[in-house]
């Protein structure tokens, strides 16, 4: 992402906050994963959105029309012992040349110098309840301002949800965004083709995994979630993550597995035969499962409300249900008293970003938020039938979900993912050709 855009965020963030607020938003906390090792060091969405920034250890600070700066940055500073150890630090100078801060403090500092220009605010823009540490430190500076009041100090007076604010931001997305998007979901397509070609019984689901870890850091990605390879009745388990089964002849194999790239997501399902073709009650449900996403995607479209496409979708996936018996009553009552949900049990998409499971508000008020250009979603409908003696033999342990990242656009939907065979037939044909 290109610095102007960047401050395009930032300046439109502080018309929003406008003069006598203040927005203050910490960096992502570096997180142990066992004894003295951390997890890789991912900044906060929000943080980055607005900076670039991908350091641990620092807080910006917006302040509309400080006559000292309205953009501040603070940040670990230089040291060369530590950078021996955990790399380069930009240092406060570097946040100023490198990230357009108008000033920059070592983050040490912050406790002498954030409260006193919060004192000349009225309003302070924070996400509350998100990093329990910080949550503490703003109310820390808040009390030392409260206990000098007897000597004129001023304190803010307002608090306001500034995810409120910058999460409305996040959920259109720009013209570079969508462009980020679409590499991402490009790396995840390859991957699943690649997949795809590979596929064969007596393969374990982590070499599946492996293959997707593989293709996303040859391309300077990451997974931007566990990737799900489920086979057989695994694919049933919405969160399964294990991915230890061997992979079965016969079987169906949901393979759920998108990357981040530049901190942009990619979020694709497809669920393909082990043995490269359907059996006929695979294909039975899968070309239901199809049917109902091509519907919901469809429906993803300006001016249409965000539950549409799940409408769609359930309509197709309750009719289908019936038509092969695992449902019984007339369609409208089964949709009105949500039968379906016995099989389709999760929601049709979710909006996606900078975060798989992106921020932005579903409803505005009572209503379901209007589909506009420059939202993405997720379409993702499927059917899981649990490997129970309720159900018919021939459906037992079948699960499919097909998922695909679309954008809303002027002119309809803009499937990401579009490059991924999906129709059954295609998806045989791309496998007997390995
Ligand atoms: N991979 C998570 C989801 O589909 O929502
Ligand atoms: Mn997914
Ligand atoms: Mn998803």
């Amino acid at each position: 992402m290109n610095s102007k855009e960047f401050s395009r965020r930032r300046d439109q963030l502080m018309r929003m906050v406008g003069t006598g607020g203040i927005a203050i938003l910490p960096a992502a906390p570096v997180r142990t994963r066992s004894r003295d090792v951390a997890y890789r060091f991912r900044q906060d969405s929000d943080f980055y959105y607005l900076t670039g920034f991908a350091e641990p250890d620092a807080v910006i600070v917006l302040a509309p029309g400080r006559d000292n700066g309205e953009y501040l940055l603070f940040c670990r500073d230089r040291d060369p012992e530590k950078e021996l150890w955990d790399g380069k630090r930009a240092g406060p100078d570097g946040a100023i040349q490198d990230y357009a801060a108008d000033d920059a403090f070592p983050i040490d500092d912050i406790d002498d110098i954030l409260p006193g220009i919060m004192e000349s605010c009225s309003r302070v823009y924070y996400t509350m309840g998100l990093y329990a540490d910080f949550d503490a430190r703003i109310a820390d500076w808040l009390n030392s301002l409260r206990g000098r009041e007897a000597r004129g100090v001023h304190t803010p007076r307002e608090f306001v949800a500034l995810d409120h604010l910058l999460h409305d931001m996040r959920l259109y997305k720009s013209r570079d965004e969508i462009s980020a998007m679409r590499r991402s979901a490009r790396i995840a397509v390859q991957a699943h083709i690649e997949v795809m070609r590979l596929m064969r019984p007596g393969l374990y689901e982590y070499e599946i995994e492996a293959e997707f870890m593989r293709e996303f850091r040859r391309n300077a990605a990451w997974m931007s979630y566990s990737p799900i390879v489920g086979g057989g009745v695994n694919a049933c388990t919405l969160h399964y993550v294990e991915n230890n089964q061997e992979l079965k002849d016969g079987d169906l194999v949901l393979i759920d597995a998108g990357c981040e790239l530049d901190y942009y997501a990619s979020d694709i399902t497809r669920t393909i035969p082990v043995n490269g073709r359907f059996s006929p009650e695979q294909r039975a449900v899968y070309e239901i499962v199809l049917e109902a996403q091509l519907a919901a995607i469809e429906m993803t479209r300006k001016g249409n409300h965000w539950n549409e496409p799940h409408d769609a979708a359930v309509r197709v996936i309750t009719r289908g249900l019936k038509k092969i018996g695992l449902l019984d009553g007339t369609l409208a009552r089964l949709i009105k008293d949500e039968a379906y949900r016995e099989y389709f049990m999760h929601r049709t998409g979710h909006w996606i970003g900078m975060d798989v499971h992106d921020v932005g508000d579903y409803k505005v008020g009572d209503e379901w938020r209007m589909l506009e250009p420059g939202m993405i979603t997720t379409v993702e409908p499927g059917i899981y039938i649990p490997d129970s003696r309720k159900v018919p033999a021939r459906w037992r342990g079948i699960g499919i979900r097909i998922e695909d990242d679309v954008v809303v656009t002027s002119n309809g939907p803009d499937v990401l993912s579009k490059g991924l065979v999906k129709d059954p037939d295609e998806i045989e044909s791309l496998m007997q050709r390995a």
